[in-house]
């Protein structure tokens, strides 16, 4: 069996042809029409009605706070367990980043410790769906942030493809945010998008994305701008992995219930709650005691795999301890990534599967 890696994008003919087409009609390479289709498939996929694309899924975040006016000091709630870059766009605009603990059910921010953790100065949520999974009671989020005039922004950079009674994830709160990075289901190399259907926002972070301009190519600044704009190089490969989404999402699904027929039965390993209709899992994670030793044997057998992020009050870069954490602390330590591309064979799944089960007939536990 050759290495099978944790993640791999899959690029095939249709995105390359596109790109020598598009090379070939005379390109200006930077954002134009390209980007336009590629933002009105994202727009259409997920049912919201303003879509942007930006340069990646890290200043679409921030641009999405400095559009709900987002200033220096004011506090945003992010989950301690997430990917570093959701802390690292609201610090960006000097705001206070104040962590809260995940609901150990689907690993998102804990609703009633968002409660608790709601102060006079918190202006924010950012709410991840980390790993296409979401709270149950996500209306809920939604509208107690509401009725407080907080802003729910939701980071789905790993939820796209995945749902939530019909709704599509990122369009619950009042702005949604997608990456297109490498590991996700689809991909353009770096890239990222917002979506809302509040037209005031839509206006905002078109704005704020280029340069504050009033319109694309006009040199009248109504407002402070940045450049976060993309390239219709890379929209060109954007829209033929939309075309492929639909295909990819029944596949992760499929994916996700092997994994799950051929690990239940293992007691050492912990599955975390998915619910496969909805979601479309960007990684498929297993929790256990003595991860790194099964991380290390998995990759002495050609398996890469990959541990948790770490809880991220812990960090030297937040080092701060303001509320408790258990939860996120707990399975950062346990958390491990499987292989998860959505090319995987069902022969690799069993590979996988089996060599974990070698892994604890070895170490001497019962299966
Ligand atoms: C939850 C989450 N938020 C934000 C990002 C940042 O996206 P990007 O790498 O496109 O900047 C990622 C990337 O993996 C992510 O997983």
């Amino acid at each position: 069996m050759n290495f099978i890696n944790q993640m791999e994008p899959l690029i095939g003919e249709e995105e390359k042809k596109a790109v020598v087409d598009y090379m070939n009609s005379g390109a200006w390479l930077t954002e134009f029409e390209k980007t336009k289709e590629f933002a009105a498939m994202i727009a259409n996929y997920t049912g919201a009605k303003y879509a942007y694309i930006l340069a990646n899924g890290t200043v679409t975040l921030t641009t999405a706070l400095w559009a709900c006016g987002l200033k220096v000091g004011d506090e945003v709630l992010v989950p301690d367990y997430t990917m570093v870059a959701t802390a690292n766009a609201a610090a960006l605009i000097g705001c206070e980043v104040k962590f809260v603990d995940i609901n150990r059910q689907n690993l998102c921010m804990d609703f009633v410790k968002m409660q608790e953790a709601i102060s006079s100065k918190t202006k924010a949520v950012m709410l991840v769906t980390i790993n296409g999974r979401y709270p149950d009671n996500i209306e809920e989020f939604a509208s107690y942030c509401r009725e407080r005039g907080i802003w729910l922004i939701e980071d789905a950079a790993q939820s796209l493809g995945s749902m939530c009674d019909g709704k599509h994830l990122g369009t619950f709160g009042d702005i949604g945010s997608f990456s297109f990075s490498m590991p996700k289901i689809i991909t353009t190399g770096q890239g990222g998008a917002l979506i809302t259907n509040n037209p005031e926002l839509a206006e905002k972070i078109a704005k704020l994305r280029d340069f504050g301009r009033e319109k694309p190519g006009a040199d009248h600044y109504l407002t402070q701008g940045w450049n976060f704009k993309f390239t219709d190089l890379q929209a060109v490969i954007g829209i033929e992995q939309m075309k492929k989404l639909p295909d990819r999402v029944k596949r992760k699904k499929l994916i996700g219930k092997l994994y799950l027929e051929l690990l239940k039965d293992i007691p050492q390993i912990e599955l975390v709650p998915t619910n496969l209709q909805n979601t479309a899992p960007w990684f498929y994670d297993i929790f256990v005691e003595d991860r790194d030793k099964l991380n290390g044997y998995l990759k002495e057998h050609n398996i890469g795999s990959r541990e948790f992020y770490p809880p991220l009050h812990s960090e030297p870069v937040y080092a701060r301890n303001t509320l408790s954490y258990p939860v996120a602390t707990e399975i950062s330590q346990k958390g491990l990534w499987l292989p998860s591309s959505v090319q995987l064979s069902d022969e690799q799944v069993n590979y996988i599967c089996n060599t974990i089960k070698s892994y604890f007939l070895i170490t001497g536990s019962k299966i």
